[in-house]
């Protein structure tokens, strides 16, 4: 009896270890399905960004990334079936905080950046269990600083540009970055 619930046991086991289980989760598809959303992402946050700039300057601009981005987000996740968000070790908005998995991660990319790795290309993805059991698909990919986030993420920002951010964010930690920094990473998972 308990040898048959051993081998039971032990059947299960290799049946999870077997190639064709793994084929189930396609991890390609996946990654090029999760480097897609954040396409889509990141264009239109440029985008709004871009015409905020031009119709209101700069001011406008904040208030885009701080009333819009999070909107945008929810409704590109939604749409394609992941849960998608932007987070750093430097925060800006205490909302966007790395969980566990999110920090670890950050952490590996920061390690990875100072040791010259190219921040383009940097992306890192696991399949994990979450608190319900269900497996999920966890992506993250860096997300580097260019010359066009330093009016709001640099050193020397406008006098006005920093009272409306000391107004919004009394803690923002998002300043001081250069360009081809590491300033955070978009995060996406999709329960498989
Ligand atoms: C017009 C000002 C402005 C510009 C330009 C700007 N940002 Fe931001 N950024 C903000 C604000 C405001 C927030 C906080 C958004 C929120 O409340 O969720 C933010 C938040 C973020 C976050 C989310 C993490 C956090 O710290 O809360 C990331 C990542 C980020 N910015 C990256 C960038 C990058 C990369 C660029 C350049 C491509 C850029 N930003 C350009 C103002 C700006």
């Amino acid at each position: 009896m308990n040898k048959l619930w051993a081998t039971g046991a032990l059947c299960a086991l290799t049946a999870l270890a077997t190639p064709a289980v793994a084929e189930q989760i396609n991890i390609p598809a996946l990654q090029a399905e999760g480097k897609t959303v954040i396409k889509t992402l990141a264009g239109e946050l440029g985008a709004e960004l871009k015409k905020a700039a031009k119709t209101s300057g700069l001011d406008g601009a904040i208030q885009v990334c701080n009333t819009k981005a999070m909107p945008i987000t929810a409704r590109i996740s939604a749409a394609k079936g992941w849960t998608v968000s932007r987070t750093s070790l430097k925060l800006r908005n205490p909302d966007n905080a790395p969980d566990n998995w999110e920090k670890g991660v950050l952490e590996l990319f920061a390690k990875q950046a100072s040791a010259g790795a190219n921040l383009q290309k940097m992306a890192f993805s696991q399949v994990v269990m979450n608190d319900e059991g269900d497996k999920v698909f966890r992506m993250m990919k860096a997300i580097p600083v260019g010359d066009n986030c330093l009016a709001c993420h640099g050193s020397a920002l406008q006098p006005a540009v920093a009272s409306k951010l000391d107004m919004l964010y009394p803690n923002d930690h998002a300043r001081g970055f250069n360009s081809g920094d590491l300033r955070g990473a978009f995060s996406l998972q999709k329960v498989l």
